[in-house]
């Protein structure tokens, strides 16, 4: 069934007069290690200035959590939780009951942050899931346990506005009144700091966004050729939009076998891979008041670079 969406909304991006591919198909086994990659270049400071703040602030984090019973912290796209481990780690050491799920697509990084944790944190409660968000946060939804969701990274700059409101009002309708979200958010910062972040001399970004058709080949049986595509991207500090995009080498035509379709490139015809929006602390607390969510309190590192923002409902 997941496979049958990943070929529909490849046939679907790829049809449609501007090209794209959802950014969600970079993670897959290969990507989301693509993506620890990413993470550790000096040039992507996102990584690095949420790890201070949960380095530095989790006590103050924790000290406005303000719970007062046992507590599930569910994560949405945990990735390999070493940021999220900071935290976590403070929370067992004033022995304060809740129960880890980190929800994941990747089964892969599930397993590994899985096992991470333990090696580090062997007497914490961890329920690991594999899926998608929103069925997985349903589920939980049902129980009477109270929760702190987190949606850490820059993930929600990945979403067009409507697509961010849709999604913390997701949050919003599986959560009760003085559950929690903590969520990460990119800010606003000099132009330049943002474009080297998100277009590396030693092309880890590039890798990461072929990846993309290495993965169409594999799972459509497609013949992209790599070589005949480049890594383009933007940033607009007008608007905060680092825009990615793969980029048609030469004209061409690429046979996608599951779809038993052709698809015709011009030269220089571009196919948008990602969003990366940049915000300011205006425009994230609209999104939270348009949602019904108030803010409790923003977790910025010291260089002012980014923020975990921490909302109630
Ligand atoms: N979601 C990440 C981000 O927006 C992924 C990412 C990092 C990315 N660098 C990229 C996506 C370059 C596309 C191109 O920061």
């Amino acid at each position: 069934m997941e496979d049958s969406t990943f070929e529909r909304d490849i046939d679907a991006g790829l049809s449609a007069p501007f090209k794209h591919i959802s950014s969600k198909y970079f993670y897959d086994d290969i990507g989301s290690g693509i993506f620890q990659q990413i993470m550790k270049m000096p040039e992507y400071y996102p990584t690095a200035s949420e790890f201070e703040i949960l380095s530095l602030q989790s006590d103050k984090i924790i000290e406005q959590l303000n719970f007062k019973e046992p507590f599930n912290i569910v994560e949405f796209g945990a990735g390999d939780g070493i940021k999220t481990r900071q935290l976590l780690k403070k929370l067992m050491a004033q022995k304060i009951d809740f129960t880890y799920v980190p929800i994941d697509i990747s089964a892969r990084a599930i397993r590994e942050l899985k096992n991470n944790m333990l090696a580090t944190l062997p007497e914490m409660k961890i329920r690991p899931m594999v899926g998608n968000y929103f069925s997985m946060a349903e589920d939980l939804s049902h129980g009477e346990t109270p929760a702190l969701f987190l949606f850490l990274g820059g993930n929600i700059g990945n979403y067009q506005n409507e697509e961010a409101n849709a999604l913390f009002s997701q949050f919003g309708s599986n959560m009760r009144p003085g559950d929690k979200l903590l969520t990460g958010f990119d800010l606003r910062k000099n132009p330049a700091t943002i474009r080297n972040a998100y277009d590396d001399k030693q092309g880890i970004t590039k890798a990461f966004n072929l990846n993309l058709l290495t993965r169409i080949n594999r799972e459509l049986n497609a013949n992209f050729e790599l070589g005949q595509f480049d890594f383009y991207s933007h940033y607009d500090p007008a608007n905060g939009e680092v825009k990615s995009y793969l980029v048609s080498l030469v004209a061409q035509r690429v046979y996608i076998g599951k779809t038993d379709k052709h698809y015709s490139f011009a030269q220089n015809e571009l196919i948008w891979t990602e969003l990366s929006k940049k915000f300011t602390l205006e425009e994230i607390g609209e999104l939270a008041v348009a949602n019904n969510f108030s803010i409790v309190a923003h977790f910025m590192d010291c260089k002012h670079y980014f923020t975990d923002s921490l909302w109630i409902k």
